[in-house]
């Protein structure tokens, strides 16, 4: 596996970063694993699909999209919106610490993960919004042209998934997303042996960049990262989709009409697409 970050760099900055992006709690279940088995954590998080889930999977995800969203919109004022966050509060975590005078909001459909974000990110003082809605359906709650950053944390998957899912009638909304997730991967698995993934997804996840292409301002960033569990492998997520998932969505994107591909030094395009909105 293309490893996601380099293992050097993160190491010796590891605690220092664990001060800085963790509460006081969570920084004491940091604190409780020894400092040779955080290094060894970190390791394995960067160089396998991902297997364990401790306060140092917290620690690099929140350095890391803090160091992103710092790149790709230095500014105090970033007004960001997450695609399919389910309840993943990596973001809101990090621009508490990056762009505490930001705001952000996350458009997301399953209705239990909604309630688990707000729960995760009640004690935040940034501002946090879910618009419960298809992110397809932005144009309806988002004026064009007013956002600084659109990131998908590990969303492209979902929303390809929730593509499939909807076109055969699966809900995803109502339901519990792990376990609707092995009919998810059943579906995954027929597209890739029929060769029709892209005839099935590509159209509607391309309307979908499209509207939310619109809603960036001028130069804003639209970013995608991917990285893969052991667990969707073990189910059986074709490990050709999971590992090469933005290398396929870049295909599907190139030439997207009103953005350009931009790449950053330490950000390996295996692992991350950017789009800027050009003027
Ligand atoms: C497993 S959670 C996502 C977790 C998060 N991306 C992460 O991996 O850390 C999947 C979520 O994606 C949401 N989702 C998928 N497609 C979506 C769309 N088009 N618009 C809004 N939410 C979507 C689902 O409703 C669900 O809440």
């Amino acid at each position: 596996m293309i490893p996601l970050d380099s293992y050097p760099k993160w190491a010796p900055v590891l605690d220092e970063r664990a001060r800085r992006y963790l509460n006081s709690q969570e920084l004491q279940a940091y604190l409780a694993i020894p400092p040779e088995r955080r290094q060894s954590q970190l390791k394995a998080m960067l160089e396998a699909p991902i297997a364990s889930f401790t306060a140092v999977n917290e620690v690099y995800f929140r350095a890391r999209w803090a160091e992103a969203l710092t790149t790709l919109y230095p500014d105090g004022d970033l007004k960001l919106l997450e695609i399919a966050s389910g309840d993943a509060d990596c973001i809101p975590q990090a621009m508490e610490r990056s762009h505490p005078h930001g705001s952000y909001v996350s458009a997301n459909m399953n209705q239990a993960l909604t309630r688990g974000l707000l729960q995760r990110t009640a004690g935040l003082s940034l501002p946090v919004r879910v618009i419960e809605d298809d992110a397809a359906a932005l144009a309806t709650y988002l004026p064009p042209a007013s956002l600084g950053v659109i990131a998908f944390q590990h969303g492209v998957n979902d929303v390809i998934q929730a593509i499939l899912c909807d076109r055969e009638g699966v809900d995803t909304i109502h339901t519990d997303w792990m376990e609707t997730l092995p009919k998810m991967i059943a579906i995954l698995q027929r597209e890739m042996a029929q060769d029709t993934l892209a005839s099935h997804a590509r159209q509607p996840f391309m309307s979908l960049v499209e509207t939310l292409a619109q809603r960036l301002k001028p130069g804003g960033k639209m970013v995608m990262n991917h990285y893969m569990f052991q667990l969707d492998l073990d189910w059986g997520y074709p490990p050709s989709l999971f590992d090469d998932l933005i290398p396929i969505v870049r295909s599907w994107l190139t030439g997207f009409p009103g953005c350009r591909e931009v790449f950053y030094p330490g950000f390996d395009p295996h692992w991350w697409l950017f789009l800027e909105r050009k003027n």
